[in-house]
């Protein structure tokens, strides 16, 4: 029997903690020329998945992966280009609807639940396994804009200009979503997290239909399928609508971006919410005083509430090593 992220005490993990900021995760990262055939390799995730802990001896793996593998499953050619970030095949919103799952592509995601198998039969069972997927939204962002140059214009036009598709297309993805984390889950992770990155795009007026009937559908299955797993929902570029959000997305932990202010959400939320975050990525970068003071600040803020340390957002490639061990001993320290 393993742990979840709930039964830990004072948890710390850190969004995007495996990735370029670690020198063995780059000199791993070259032995793939791809991305994706990186996420796709076995011993690949396993050992990116594990380079974190061993480092930093931190509460939490997360599985080494990305919210973008859903749109290459259901067939739609997925690339990252070095400096740039993601790039997906050019498809009009009603071609994205014909798009099924693939197969062969399939094979290859199953490279990736069997390397949670393994990297769960290698983390001490004192520490949570997190699996992942992009929420609804976010990944049909990417699927109809193809890239974030444009701030997903097409996308937020597609709210008011293709309603109907798009509901269809949220749907699709929440399809193939709950099916990659039932096997996420089946495979070891004890926890989940569902990553909703642009949240902030959508209009307040259109949040039920965009953001949270598609997530609720995803837990409600979650749910109903008897998955036990707590699941994390991390709402990005909310501001103070983050909390009419979690009313009504039922999940156990609401992640906060660096924009929220910790204090006024301790207050306008829940007691049995637990909390994920929020220092910004920024003073990780910068260190020194400042880093300190908002860490103990937020440490002291959050008292004896139950809560997970964390950024509001992932972990920049910049940052030095010396100030993640910083940020850990100020947590642990009594
Ligand atoms: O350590 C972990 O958190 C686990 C792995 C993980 C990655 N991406 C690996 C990755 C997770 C959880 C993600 C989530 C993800 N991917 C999100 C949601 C969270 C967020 O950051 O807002 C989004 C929007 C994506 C899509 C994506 N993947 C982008 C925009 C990029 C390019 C930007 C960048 O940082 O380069 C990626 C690439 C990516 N995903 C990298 C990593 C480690 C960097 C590529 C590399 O190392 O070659």
């Amino acid at each position: 029997m393993s742990v979840n992220i709930l039964k830990l005490n004072k948890p710390i993990w850190f969004m995007r903690q495996a990735g370029r900021h670690l020198p063995e995760y780059r000199k791993l990262r070259v032995k793939k020329e791809s991305f994706l055939e990186f996420c796709f390799d076995f011993d690949c995730v396993v050992e990116s998945s594990l380079q974190p802990i061993k480092r930093y001896d931190i509460d939490c793996a997360i599985v080494f992966s990305d919210i973008l593998v859903i749109p290459y499953l259901l067939g739609q050619r997925v690339s990252f280009i070095n400096g740039i970030g993601p790039s997906l095949e050019d498809l009009d919103i009603k071609d994205l609807l014909d798009l099924e799952q693939c197969d062969y592509k399939q094979e290859k995601l199953n490279n990736s639940y069997r390397a949670i198998k393994r990297i769960r039969s290698l983390l001490n069972k004192n520490k949570s396994l997190i699996g992942f997927c992009g929420a609804p939204w976010t990944v049909a962002c990417y699927m109809i804009d193809g890239n974030s140059k444009g701030g997903f214009s097409l996308s937020k036009e597609s709210i008011k200009k293709n309603k109907n598709y798009l509901d269809a297309l949220l749907d699709n993805i929440a399809d193939v979503s709950i099916e990659h984390l039932v096997k996420q889950y089946e495979s070891g992770c004890d926890t989940l997290m569902i990553f909703e990155s642009w949240a902030g795009l959508v209009d307040f007026k259109d949040k039920k239909d965009i953001l949270y009937r598609p997530v609720e559908k995803i837990i409600q299955s979650l749910k109903k399928r008897k998955i036990k797993a707590p699941i994390i929902v991390f709402p990005k570029g909310l501001g103070t609508r983050i909390t009419d959000y979690i009313k009504n997305v039922n999940a156990d932990v609401l992640s906060i971006d660096y924009n929220i202010d910790i204090n006024w959400i301790l207050k306008n939320t829940r007691k049995d919410i637990v909390l994920q975050g929020n220092l910004n990525p920024e003073l990780l970068v910068k260190g020194g005083k400042k880093l300190d003071e908002e860490v103990l600040k937020i440490k002291n803020i959050v008292g004896n509430r139950q809560h997970i340390f964390n950024l509001g957002h992932g972990l920049l490639p910049e940052t030095p090593i010396k100030n993640v061990h910083r940020f850990i001993e100020l947590i642990r320290r009594q």
